[in-house]
């Protein structure tokens, strides 16, 4: 699968969004070794605090067909953002947990903007469970 291919498939996700408080669409779409592709988007409560975001929900989604972390080979994020869209804090502690740390991971907008990263990058110096 190519790097379009993958972000046109987190695309077709952020359709799936569920944000009427924030309006604010996020689609995601991972891929796995053998080509399977997980979609989320982002959904939100009106207890906002509970709102999940696109590529939580695409790593759970993953994780919840049976497949584990050593599959995971690319991700791809999209919103309507001004430039290439950035995962959230959160979001980045949950990629280091679960998701291959030099794997690519492509972000982007609806423009065509877009940029490419790891989890290395995204949250250097991590807490993780090794320091438990
Ligand atoms: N959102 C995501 O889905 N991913 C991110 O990394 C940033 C934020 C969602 C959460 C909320 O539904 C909306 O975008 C506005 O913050």
């Amino acid at each position: 699968m190519t790097k379009h291919e993958l972000i046109n498939a987190a695309i077709a996700a952020r359709e799936r969004s569920y944000s009427p408080y924030s309006r604010f669409a996020v689609g995601a779409a991972l891929v796995c070794e053998d080509g399977t592709v997980f979609i989320g988007a982002n959904v939100e409560n009106a207890s906002y605090p509970l709102c999940m975001c696109a590529e939580r929900n695409a790593i759970y989604n993953a994780l919840m067909n049976g497949r584990n972390s050593d599959e995971f080979a690319g991700l791809a994020i999209v919103a309507e953002t001004e430039g290439p869209c950035s995962p959230c804090g959160a979001c980045r502690q949950v990629l280091s947990e679960l998701f291959p740390k030099e794997a690519p991971i492509y972000l982007a907008n609806l423009d065509g903007d877009t940029k490419e990263t790891t989890v290395s990058e995204l949250l250097p110096f991590a807490f993780d469970g090794g320091d438990l």
